[in-house]
């Protein structure tokens, strides 16, 4: 792509740092991180060098599903503090050139909104906010014991992503509402006009207190199909299928664009499903039309899942370029990408897609080298810059997700599956807890995150693995993070270079290029990353260019050595071993 065709954006250059304030820093010693916390950490991520910071729910909310479950848009849950700590994190954040994005949670409320409260009780303005229909004969359906009135079935045979059906029955009203998560998360009806006012009303309240965008919770759920009809295929009974992607998606969110969106926040867009076809993808994105600034997808995220949270299945390293290798080609020309490879619903990706055992460090550095030299905008989550790991789960007390305990309590009783122990090793591997044990910052007592008792246990390494011990050793995790987040800033081409791949079958070796046509010629990066822990010859292609420096690596080999084995094109890769080169020509 020629330099005059590319359109340069802050939210392109920027990498993201994404904060979990529950399990962050907590400093009145409740055992739960809060905004003060954040606030004390400022300086911690203008070290690191992060450009913006996903903040994740912090908005009053009962916490059936931790802050996703939002009960006011404008104010802030006691936990964490009050409004006046969020606009001293914003002021902090600011004053070093750090942007903050908040989580825009409008798929769904909790059902201690107080439009839920009205709807309910069938005030008339808020009657048809939320999704409501009539049961039917449970005779006339196959589906299993509700809660509804005698004989009663749920209108439909929709089942919750949190397990079982994905309909209340609510006495009050006496009907069933939606709810695509967990019961305390009615589905907001998006077809009224009034609830998208609201919802674009409370944008525009946050973007005048002066924030720089929003993280849309599967924001690609928000339109339902007519009749919310049944697919016998989708594992979710057609709350997956249907939803996914809706009829109505593209005309919601671009009417969002033209009321309160401008192409200098950033937006990012969770979109859920198995798979997101380009061509909405595209849409999403474009400036024209629904006009975020990127997406999340899940594709590389399902490789290694089955249907329910007790499976799990092999994945490979083809597979995994292959999903990067579609989406890069996808939005080459149109569109922008996002790269993760863990959030606060992810397992941590060291454990997951690394080894965290013999080669953590040397694999962490290794992802991290991947998800800051492919094309798009890195999101690193709080911890993973240390190479945190899974957390050593033991027994179902030590969980809290809702999404790990109710699927699981509901396979129990179905008999579904005999016991935890019978699937522990997949719900270890899989729980969204993994990731929700508080951050490690130092060896001390509950690794220096609080001075109370941890709403979730602390990960027994933090002894090894912390911010404190990271910060004094140079050949870290973290300055590696450092590093690499340096290297953006330095290199026009690691933000901007096309992508090409060079062995996409491969299963031990992911390597590529990258190529920016420059004013004098072209400037090129070439990345070469083992994913095992055996040593791996690589021989180049004859087109990639042999000359250029090693700018980064992992390994502490004589860099004249890692830059002749470019000029002969045989390299010789270490265990897990990172190989960034820079030419510039
Ligand atoms: C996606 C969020 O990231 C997750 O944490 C949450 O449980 C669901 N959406 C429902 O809001």
């Amino acid at each position: 792509m020629a330099d005059s065709d590319i359109e340069r954006r802050w939210w392109k250059e920027a990498v993201v740092y994404q904060i979990y304030p529950r399990s962050f820093n907590d400093t009145d010693g409740d055992g739960v991180g809060d905004i003060p916390g954040i606030v004390e950490k400022v300086d911690y991520l203008d070290d690191l060098g992060v450009d913006v910071v996903w903040l994740c729910p912090v908005y009053e909310s009962p916490n059936a599903d931790n802050g996703y479950d939002i009960a006011d848009y404008r104010s802030i849950m006691d936990e964490f503090g009050t409004m006046a700590d969020w606009e001293r994190l914003l002021a902090a954040l600011h004053d070093r050139d750090i942007r903050l994005i908040m989580d825009l949670v409008v798929n769904h409320t909790s059902d201690e909104h107080e439009w839920f409260l009205k709807s309910r009780a069938g005030d008339d303005e808020y009657e048809d906010f939320y999704w409501w229909r009539e049961g039917r004969d449970a005779e006339a359906v196959d589906w299993r014991a509700t809660e509804g009135p005698d004989g009663e079935a749920p209108p439909n045979a929709w089942r919750s992503y949190f397990g079982g059906p994905a309909w209340a029955y609510d006495d009050e009203r006496e009907e069933w509402y939606l709810h695509l998560f967990d019961r305390k998360q009615p589905d907001l009806n998006w077809e009224h006009e009034r609830v998208r006012e609201e919802v674009f009303e409370l944008m525009e309240w946050w973007f005048e207190k002066g924030i720089d965008g929003f993280r849309m919770d599967v924001i690609n759920l928000i339109s339902k199909p007519d009749g919310l009809p049944n697919d016998p295929d989708d594992p979710f009974g057609g709350a997956m299928t249907g939803p996914t992607n809706g009829p109505r998606v593209h005309e919601f969110l671009s009417e969002m664009n033209d009321r309160v969106l401008d192409r200098d926040y950033l937006t990012v867009g969770e979109m859920l499903g198995p798979e997101i076809p380009m061509e909405h993808a595209r849409r999403y994105l474009n400036p024209d039309e629904d006009g975020l600034s990127m997406l999340f997808h899940f594709e590389h995220m399902l490789l290694d899942r089955g249907d329910d949270i007790w499976e799990r299945s092999e994945w490979s390293l083809s597979e995994l370029k292959a999903v990067f290798n579609r989406w890069d080609e996808g939005l080459a020309e149109e569109g922008w990408n996002s790269l993760y490879l863990n959030n606060h619903d992810q397992p941590r990706m060291v454990s997951r897609f690394g080894d965290d055992g013999e080669y953590r460090r040397e694999s962490a550095k290794v992802l991290a080298t991947l998800l800051h030299t492919l094309r798009g905008t890195p999101y690193v989550y709080q911890g993973e810059e240390l190479g945190m790991t899974n957390y050593p789960f033991e027994s179902l007390d030590e969980f809290r997700d809702v999404d790990t305990l109710n699927p699981l309590r509901n396979a129990i009783e179905d008999g579904e599956v005999e016991s935890f122990d019978a699937v522990k090793e997949a719900i270890r591997a899989n729980s969204r807890d993994n990731a929700r044990t508080p951050m490690q910052w130092s060896a001390e007592e509950n690794a220096g995150f609080t001075e109370g008792e941890p709403w979730i246990g602390v990960n027994p390494n933090h002894e090894e693995i912390n911010v404190a011990a990271e910060r004094a050793d140079p050949d870290s995790v973290w300055h590696y993070y450092r590093d690499l987040i340096a290297l953006r800033e330095e290199y026009d081409v690691v933000v901007y270079g096309d992508y090409e791949p060079l062995f996409p079958e491969d299963d031990a070796v992911w390597a590529y290029t990258r190529t920016l046509a420059t004013a004098d010629g072209e400037e090129r990066l070439v990345v070469v990353l083992n994913f095992t822990d055996a040593e791996v010859a690589v021989g180049l292609p004859d087109d990639v260019p042999r000359e250029g420096t090693l700018v980064l690596g992992n390994y502490a080999d004589d860099e004249m050595d890692d830059d002749a084995e470019l000029a002969t094109g045989d390299l010789l890769l270490q265990p897990w071993e990172a190989r960034v080169y820079h030419q510039s020509a």
